[in-house]
């Protein structure tokens, strides 16, 4: 009779070789445990590879907890507190890996993501953590003394499991909703996941005006959905509306809810061209309207509120009507270009079912969820990466 052979016995096995999961393999490794962390990927940190350009934006130097949402806004404090952008900076700095702020505390690789990628995998290797590739997870089962599991066929028990496995953007990139499906299996909540830090569509009416704008910018410019604004630039795209600021407001916004475009924001665009009327009543308004904002731009906004004529001929009305498409610009999009271009995934694992200090689920002893499968995400501008780092180094302390 032939008898199964004995599972593989570790400490800690942690799903996912990602930002966060590299974080927590590397701590857990240091306090000695024993560590095997997986990923059906070929190579570890594939999002910390394609991430700002090539020069991964790895952390934000204003990062505080405001700038995460999450169904339970003050989860994320204690693991931010815990392990900060300045600890993050530190590990960085040990690596003598050159890096810069690009804008509002930004901070990016001088030379590439990759160095960030070594950093990581150097760490793991010190820590004895044992890196397992184009390995799948078949089955996960919780047992007495912890769990059990069926990875790639082969059999592994473990006391503590951490699932790291990220969100569901960017499917091409390895991305799946693993970590939903074990978090539903153990019973936790799950926040609805929705595509966020993404560009937003128009239907193809608004298109048929707008699409000569493509490839144009305003910058600054300022976005709002209800009492949130953010001011950075906005570009014009074939499909609708893109740019910093609109990624951030995408976090935000909601199917059928309408977002406020102010183009030439801190302007008093009624008082400019009530100026321009007064010294050069025989200029087009487009002309006018072109000293503040990019000449095609100025155009397009002239004609789609069919303006014509001299400036003398307008009056307050029209121009008052003007101003406000141009600085109160109400715009309701049909919807976002989803996952496939997300740079993260909102909601997630609900965390008022898990230990803010430890990231382990109330009811599962020795289960973690950690990083982007979490129900916290950052704004743009490195806040993810370090979400990802502060519980990645948590669940590490705990395992
Ligand atoms: P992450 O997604 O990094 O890792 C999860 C891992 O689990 C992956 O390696 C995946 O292969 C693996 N996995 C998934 N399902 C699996 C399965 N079924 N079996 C085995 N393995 C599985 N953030 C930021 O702060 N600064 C930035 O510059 C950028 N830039 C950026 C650019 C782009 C294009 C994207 C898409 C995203 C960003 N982000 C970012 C967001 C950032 O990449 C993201 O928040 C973190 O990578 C999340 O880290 P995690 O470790 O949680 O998940």
């Amino acid at each position: 009779m032939s008898r199964a052979p004995t599972p593989h016995r570790v400490d800690v096995v942690v799903l996912g070789a990602g930002a966060a999961g590299m974080m927590a393999a590397i701590e857990a490794g240091r306090r000695g445990r024993k560590v095997l962390i997986i990923d059906h990927a070929d190579e570890p940190g594939e999002k910390i590879r394609i991430s700002g350009g090539g020069r991964c934006n790895f952390t934000n130097l204003g990062c505080s907890p405001k700038a995460f949402i999450s169904d339970n806004p003050r989860f994320c404090i204690s693991a931010l507190t815990r392990y900060t952008q300045h600890d993050f900076i530190k590990k960085v700095d040990q690596h003598r890996i050159p890096w810069h702020e690009k804008t509002l505390g930004q901070l990016f690789c001088d030379g590439s993501a990759m160095e960030i990628i070594a950093m990581l995998r150097e760490e793991m290797a010190e820590a004895n953590v044992d890196l397992a590739l184009e390995t799948s997870i078949d089955a996960v089962e919780k047992t007495e003394s912890g769990f059990a599991l069926t990875l790639s066929g082969r059999a592994v028990t473990c006391k503590s499991l951490v699932v790291a496995t990220g969100g569901k953007s960017i499917p091409k990139m390895g991305a799946t909703g693993i970590g939903y499906d074990l978090a539903r299996q153990f019973g936790l909540a799950i926040v609805e996941p929705r595509a966020g830090l993404v560009p937003l569509t128009f239907s193809p009416d608004l298109l048929h005006t707008l699409s000569p704008l493509a490839g144009i910018a305003a910058d600054p410019a300022a976005v709002s959905s209800g009492k949130t604004r953010f001011e950075e630039a906005v570009l014009f795209t074939h499909r609708g509306l893109s740019g910093p600021a609109i990624l951030q407001i995408s976090s935000y916004w909601r199917e059928g809810e309408a977002i406020e475009v102010a183009l030439a924001p801190g302007t008093d665009v009624l008082g400019h061209m009530r100026k321009a009327r007064s010294t050069y009543g025989r200029q087009a308004a487009q002309t006018a309207l072109a000293e503040i904002l990019p000449k095609r731009l100025a155009q397009v906004i002239v004609e789609d509120e069919r303006i014509t004529g001299n400036l003398a001929d307008l009056s307050d009305k029209v121009l008052t009507k003007l101003a406000d498409r141009v600085n109160a610009w109400k715009v309701v999009p049909n919807g976002s270009e989803g996952y496939r271009t997300a740079e993260v995934t909102l909601g997630g694992v609900d965390t008022r079912d898990l230990d803010q200090k430890t990231m382990e689920a109330r009811s599962v002893p020795g289960l973690h969820f950690i990083g982007e499968v979490v129900d916290v995400t950052g704004w743009l501008g490195g806040y993810n990466f370090q979400w990802a780092w502060s519980s990645g180094w948590a669940a590490g302390q705990a395992v």
